[in-house]
């Protein structure tokens, strides 16, 4: 039956690819952030079923009016300020956005009586990965504000959970890329200088093995745990269960664009944005994902690649860029 989401960080990147899929399956949807983008503005132009609202998620009294108004049924979450770079620089909004912010929600939830909650969160809560393939029951001890911000959202949903009758579900993903990523991160930077013909030759971090899931992916099981009758679980990792290199990650593009020349050394370990040391990565298993949610990756790495370049040289032609 067609219900009414409010998505949190609907202008953003994850956000607005869940807003798409909600209303393209048929269900209402209340679409917040800080600002509505020209891209929730269009849908809602073009009389799709959502409701744009322009609100800041550490404002109490602007989050209660959202649910008073506009009575939704579940959430998704997926406001933040989201990076470890990006949090590194700005911890104290970090903590009032990721942190306080999801109080607010869940607070207001407690008040409205809407029970589902499901919070995009990340395998940044896990700290250093202590082996090759890690399942839900890794140790979480982040290393990062961002992980540790985020874990704290994951517990507080758990605590308003047991107390307050809550179902607050943690989807656990990777490094989610795909077309438009907002970040200049790869494969985004390989991806780009690639199609303008450029080499491009990133010093360390070579042998940095990391789940990367591409965003379709992302979203279908943010959807199936947002779907779910009864949980067993609470926490779910959605990524693909296997972790290429940054250097496979190279290679791809490289196959996909003829002439291409990505490389990646491995001078050392890796550092987000070139400055913060990033933790120990590896795969995450999506066996309780697969067994509980019917969850099923569709893109491996080649073919999120491939989709990523398509998409990109698109947008590069039209812009001229
Ligand atoms: N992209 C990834 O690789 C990845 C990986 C794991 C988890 N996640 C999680 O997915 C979610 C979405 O990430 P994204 O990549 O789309 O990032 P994004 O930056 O594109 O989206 C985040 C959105 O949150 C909004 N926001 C920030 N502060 C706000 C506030 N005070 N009130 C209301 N809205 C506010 C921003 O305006 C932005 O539109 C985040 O929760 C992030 O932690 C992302």
């Amino acid at each position: 039956m067609a219900k009414k989401i409010l998505v949190t960080g609907a202008s953003g990147w994850l956000g607005s690819a869940l807003v798409e899929a909600l209303l393209e399956r048929g269900d209402a949807v209340v679409g917040t952030d800080l600002m509505v983008s020209p891209t929730i503005a269009a849908f809602a132009a073009g009389g799709a079923n959502l409701t744009a609202v322009a609100a800041d998620l550490g404002e109490w009294h602007q989050v209660m009016r959202l649910f008073e108004k506009h009575k939704p049924d579940a959430v998704i979450h997926a406001a933040a300020i989201v990076g470890v770079i990006q949090c590194a620089d700005i911890p104290i909004k970090a903590q009032r956005v990721n942190v306080e912010g999801s109080i607010n929600l869940f607070e207001a939830m407690r008040l409205h009586n809407v029970k589902r909650l499901v919070h995009v969160s990340t395998e940044e809560t896990y700290g250093d990965f202590l082996s090759d393939v890690i399942d839900e029951d890794h140790p979480q001890k982040p290393l990062s504000i961002y992980g540790l911000t985020k874990l704290a959202a994951e517990h507080y949903g758990r605590v308003y959970s047991r107390d307050h009758g809550l179902e607050c579900i943690n989807v656990r993903t990777c490094w989610v890329y795909g077309p438009h990523l907002p970040r200049l991160r790869m494969p985004r930077t390989f991806v780009e200088a690639a199609l303008r013909g450029e080499p491009f030759h990133q010093d360390d971090g070579g042998n940095l093995a990391v789940d990367q899931v591409y965003i379709d992916d992302t979203v279908q099981g943010v959807l199936l745990a947002l779907d779910k009758d009864k949980h067993r679980y609470d926490a779910y990792n959605i990524a693909t269960g296997v972790a290429p290199t940054l250097r496979d990650t190279a290679d791809a593009v490289n196959r996909a664009i003829p002439g291409a020349k990505i490389s990646v050394g491995d001078s050392g370990p890796y550092h987000h944005g070139g400055k913060v040391l990033s933790a120990v990565k590896g795969a995450l298993d999506i066996s309780r994902a697969k067994n509980e949610l019917g969850y099923a990756p569709r893109y491996d790495l080649q073919r999120g690649i491939d989709s990523t370049i398509a998409a990109t040289r698109a947008r590069m032609n039209q812009s001229g860029f």
